[in-house]
C-alpha cells in the first residue's frame, strides 16, 4: 500500500507533536524533521554572537549566513534527530531555557523565516519525511500528501512539559511553564507571518486525554487511511471529460 511521501505536522508548544512526530517516523521509517530546531539554532546563534533580537535586519543576515542541517542520526543519547549548525552539533544545546525565552521573536522574524524555508522544503522534497512545526501545513508544505493537527489543553500540555522537565532532572515549576506556554501561544498565533494556524484540510487530533501510545496509534492510524483525508479532486464542468 502507498504512503503518504510527506506527513506535515503543527501544534502547539507542549501538544506532543514532536514526539509524536518522532515515534511516527521511527514507525515508517521516515526522517523526522523538527522544523522548530531551525528557529532555536539561529536563536541560539543569535545570543552567542549577542546580537540584538530586536534588530530583525542583523538577525536574519546571521540567519541567511548560517549553514543548518538536521540528518537522521540519533546518536546513542536519546536525540530524535541530529541538528547541525555551521558543522557543530546543537542538538541540546537548543533546548536551553535561554533559547525557550527567546526563540519566539527569532521565529515571528520575517527575513529568518525567508531563509529557513528553502532549507526546509529542500528536506521534504528528499520524500518520506515527517515534517513537524507550526506552519507546515498551510506555509512551507502547502501540498503535503498528509497534514495533521495536533492538539491538547493548556493544562495539559504545562503537566507534559512539567514531567518531561523534572525526569530529565531539571527545575521545573508548574505556574511558570504554564505562563510560559501561554505566552507563546500568543506569539505564535498572532504573529503576522506564519502564524501557528490548522490548515482546513488537516486532520486535527486532540490528545488531551489520550496517553503517549494512544496517541501515536491513531496518527499512524490516520496515515494508513491517508487517501480517506486527501481533499477530493475539484470536478470537471459539465461537458468536458
Ligand atoms: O516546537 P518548538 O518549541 O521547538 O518551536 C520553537 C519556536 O519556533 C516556537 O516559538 C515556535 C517556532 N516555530 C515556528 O514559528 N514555526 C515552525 N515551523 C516551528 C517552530
Amino acid at each position: 500500500m502507498a504512503l503518504p511521501s510527506t506527513i506535515a505536522i503543527d501544534g502547539p508548544a507542549g501538544s506532543g507533536k514532536s514526539s509524536v512526530s518522532f515515534a511516527l517516523a521511527q514507525r515508517l521509517g521516515y526522517l523526522f524533521v523538527d522544523t522548530g530546531a531551525f528557529y532555536r539554532a539561529v536563536t541560539l546563534l543569535a545570543l552567542r554572537a549577542g546580537k540584538d533580537l530586536s534588530d530583525s535586519d542583523g538577525v536574519a543576515a546571521l540567519a541567511r549566513s548560517a549553514a543548518l542541517d538536521i540528518t537522521g542520526d540519533l546518536g546513542s543519547d536519546g536525540r530524535q534527530c541530529t541538528v547541525l549548525a555551521n558543522g557543530e552539533d546543537v542538538t541540546w544545546e537548543i533546548h536551553s531555557p535561554q533559547v525557550d525565552a527567546h526563540v519566539s521573536i527569532v521565529a515571528a522574524n520575517p527575513g529568518v523565516r525567508q531563509a529557513m524555508l528553502a532549507a526546509q522544503r529542500a528536506l521534504a522534497a528528499r520524500g518520506r519525511a515527517i515534517m513537524a512545526g507550526r506552519d507546515i501545513g498551510t506555509v512551507v508544505l502547502p501540498d503535503a500528501d498528509l497534514k495533521i493537527y495536533i492538539d491538547a489543553s493548556l493544562e495539559k500540555r504545562a503537566e507534559r512539559r512539567y514531567a518531561q522537565r523534572v525526569g530529565s532532572g531539571e527545575p521545573a515549576d508548574l505556574a511558570q511553564i504554564s505562563e510560559g506556554l501561554r505566552q507563546r501561544d500568543t506569539i505564535d498565533s498572532q504573529r503576522d507571518i506564519a502564524p501557528l494556524l490548522r490548515a482546513p484540510d488537516a486532520v486535527y487530533l486532540d490528545t488531551t486525554t489520550l496517553s503517549f501510545e494512544q496517541t501515536v496509534e491513531a496518527a499512524y492510524q490516520i496515515v494508513l487511511g491517508w487517501d480517506r483525508h486527501r481533499p477530493a479532486p475539484a470536478s470537471a464542468p459539465p461537458g468536458q471529460p
